[in-house]
């Protein structure tokens, strides 16, 4: 058996363990409801339809080339700028409209307005144009959660530029490697930014990567957390003086409907990043209708809450460009949840009025965990639809955020997706699909997805599988920057059969479908973990950890853990000069978040002599898998030397696996 379909076969083990609470509404929906009996009946039509919610300076001439499969070429021949329907078009009516009301984590508050924005956009366009930056150039953003930083995306779009935006938490190293990948020439971000009281310096961080990235001409420097910062004549510049200088207007620059709108990096199967590219048309078409139909957006009286940092793809689609398109009045928070105090998100809910909540599995258990007495403090009456994405909810979770977050008044939509598929894939339509815990239900009206076996066969109802679409969707990735191989390798070749004309997107996920139809989602399937609903790379973290002068190998596992869903385990063997111990468990530790970005520190780090490993010397990562999560061990034939694991066990058991 594959390692693959050993971790769907655990996973599904671990579903028969805890079932999903009963009770619920069962009454299957697939095939009813107009809008996915629409969709089904003339797709491209479908498609066609809903890129009428955008501003097009020229309609497209065909609506799907798939000639060049699988480069898709959404709207051919479209001509759009992004900005125009997310702002220009909003001026006339409604100008005054509030596009996001922002918070500090210090308690300082903005109102932007929809005609604000604008005029910051177009400012801070001229401003970049003036530094040099055209249709086509890079630019990098490294920044906190402030408003400029959607206004920075919407300025790079205004002028037709890619926007590269790098998390905040990310290292100088994993920063200047997306910097040096994109080739970006100009760098945006903050002095710093304001996370759990404290202030993350990004500047700082930033200059250490830009000793690395030489493609970098220009930074502009926000300034948030007012702290001396150094800069670099002719090179740095405040972002307040550039900005002023400039008249609030400036047209916006036409460009194709599949121009690249930006690179996101996210991680794979290797230590390399690989940069998602999302392109204009077809990704405003598809982040714009998802989130109508599945936040059910009315344009004037909702107040609309993603929490996502705008760093990760949520951000980017249902924190910027779907809301802004769709008219929403968003709010925009800069910092920990548990600031000032554990009820700032509800506090949050209950100032702002918020209608609409949008965030993630980890984020309710952490609340979960702190109990129900931060919740009675506010009022939280104003919410009416709840959603969650990232990471599978475990049943649990849902039931905590439908019944004592909404009141049980609020259906909760659980929404399944990634960076490449830009937007919501598997997710209910509220009010015409009826949910169940733990489930993201359907594909949305206009997706096709199945669960396959290994030879690409759908698998019968509640058998474990691969998740994959089958046909072409709008928000489709377009490639992986600059590396047209490893796209076709990672996500086509293996379930396509080219010859056949038939194209399959593998998304590295299990799943498995029970007999309404409804999909359960399984986990990753691949090298790849979910921390926090943070995609984290093993590689990545493995050759952080080998980078270390004490370590000689490094396998790294995802275990489940009850507040993050999965938690690093690390499993290391030392050169032989060197003592393990838990100071140089916390060593390791500290390297990797370094090296990487806190979000990628091993919660546990245990150290072995030597690593199971096959007779053709490959880590047996499935074993350590087992022992992290302390399963019965499968088949052991395969091992070079059976001893090792024995070992292994021996040392999680007695507690030497370091954890913090
Ligand atoms: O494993 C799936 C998980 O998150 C992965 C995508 O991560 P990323 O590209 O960073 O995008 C996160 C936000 C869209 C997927 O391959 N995932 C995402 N949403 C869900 C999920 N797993 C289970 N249920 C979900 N709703």
């Amino acid at each position: 058996m594959s390692d693959a379909r050993q971790t769907i076969e655990a996973l599904l083990d671990e579903q028969r363990r805890f079932p999903p609470p009963d009770g619920l509404n069962r009454r299957a929906v697939v095939g009813s409801g107009d809008v996915y009996r629409e969709a089904r009946a003339d797709v491209l039509a479908w498609w066609a339809k809903q890129a009428e919610r955008l501003v097009w300076r020229r309609r497209w001439d065909e609506v799907l080339d798939w000639s060049r499969a699988p480069f898709a070429r959404w709207f051919a021949g479209g001509r759009l700028n992004v900005t125009e329907s997310c702002l220009d078009r909003h001026l006339p009516e409604h100008a005054d409209r509030v596009a996001y009301y922002w918070e500090g984590e210090p308690g300082d508050r903005k109102i932007i307005t929809y005609g604000s924005l604008h005029a910051e956009v177009c400012r801070l366009a001229n401003a970049l144009a003036a530094l040099g930056v055209q249709k086509g150039d890079r630019v990098a953003l490294y920044m906190g959660m402030v408003p400029e930083l959607p206004a920075t995306m919407l300025a790079c779009a205004r002028l037709g530029a890619p926007h590269v935006v790098v998390f905040g938490g990310f290292s100088a190293e994993a920063l200047a490697d997306r910097i040096a990948d994109a080739g970006a020439k100009v760098l945006v971000t903050c002095d710093g930014a304001w996370r759990a009281g404290q202030v993350v310096p990004l500047k700082a961080t930033a200059d250490e990567a830009l000793s690395r990235a030489p493609s970098v001409r220009h930074v502009l420097v926000v300034r948030r957390t007012g702290g001396d910062v150094p800069m670099l004549p002719g090179r740095d510049h405040y972002y307040d003086e550039l900005v002023s200088a400039h008249p609030p207007w400036r047209p916006a620059t036409e460009c194709d409907a599949e121009d690249v709108l930006f690179i996101l990096h996210t991680s794979g199967t290797t230590a390399k990043p690989k940069g998602i590219v999302h392109t204009c048309g077809g990704y405003l078409t598809y982040v714009t209708t998802t989130h109508s139909m599945v936040f059910d957006v009315h344009e004037k009286d909702d107040i609309y809450w993603c929490t996502a940092d705008i760093g990760w793809i949520t951000g980017h689609s249902y924190a910027v460009y779907a809301p802004l398109a769709n008219g929403t009045t968003s709010v925009l928070y800069e910092g920990a949840p548990s600031h000032p105090d554990k009820d700032r998100v509800w506090d949050t809910v209950e100032r702002y009025g918020i209608t609409t909540m949008y965030t993630a599995p980890s984020e309710i258990r952490t609340c979960m965990k702190w109990g129900d007495s931060y919740l009675a403090r506010h009022d939280l009456s104003s919410l009416r639809l709840l959603g969650t994405v990232g990471e599978p909810i475990n049943p649990e979770a849902w039931m905590w955020y439908r019944d004592i977050v909404g009141s049980g008044r609020c259906p909760v939509v659980d929404t399944w997706w990634q960076t490449e598929t830009g937007g919501l894939v598997i997710a209910p339509l509220p009010g015409v699909t009826t949910t169940k815990p733990g489930s993201a239900t359907l594909p949305l009206p206009g997706v096709a997805a199945d669960v396959v076996d290994g030879q690409g066969r759908s698998v019968a109802p509640g058998e474990g599988g691969y998740l994959v679409i089958t046909e072409p969707w709008p928000g489709m990735l377009r490639g992986i920057d600059g590396d047209e191989e490893r796209f076709f390798e990672t996500y086509w070749r293996r379930f396509s059969r080219p010859e056949e004309g038939r194209w399959v997107f593998f998304s590295g996920d299990g799943a498995k479908r029970d007999s309404d139809g409804y999909f359960w989602l399984l986990g990753r399937v691949d090298d790849v973990m979910c921390v926090s609903g943070h995609r984290i790379s093993t590689l990545e973290v493995e050759s952080a950890l080998v980078d270390h002068p004490a370590v000689a190998e490094a396998a790294v596992v995802g275990r489940s853990d009850p507040e993050t869903g999965q938690a690093i385990t690390a499993f290391v063997t030392l050169r032989s000069v060197v003592e393990a111990d838990d100071d140089l468990a916390e060593e390791l530790r500290a390297h990797v978040s370094r090296k990487i970005g806190a979000i990628a520190r091993p919660s546990s780090v245990v150290f072995a002599d030597e690593l199971p490993k096959t007779r053709s010397g490959e880590i047996m990562r499935r074993l350590l898998r087992d022992i992290s999560e302390r399963r019965e061990l499968g088949d052991l034939t395969t091992l070079a030397d059976a001893g090792v694991v024995q070992d292994i066990v021996e040392r999680a058991k007695a507690g030497r696996a370091a954890t913090g």
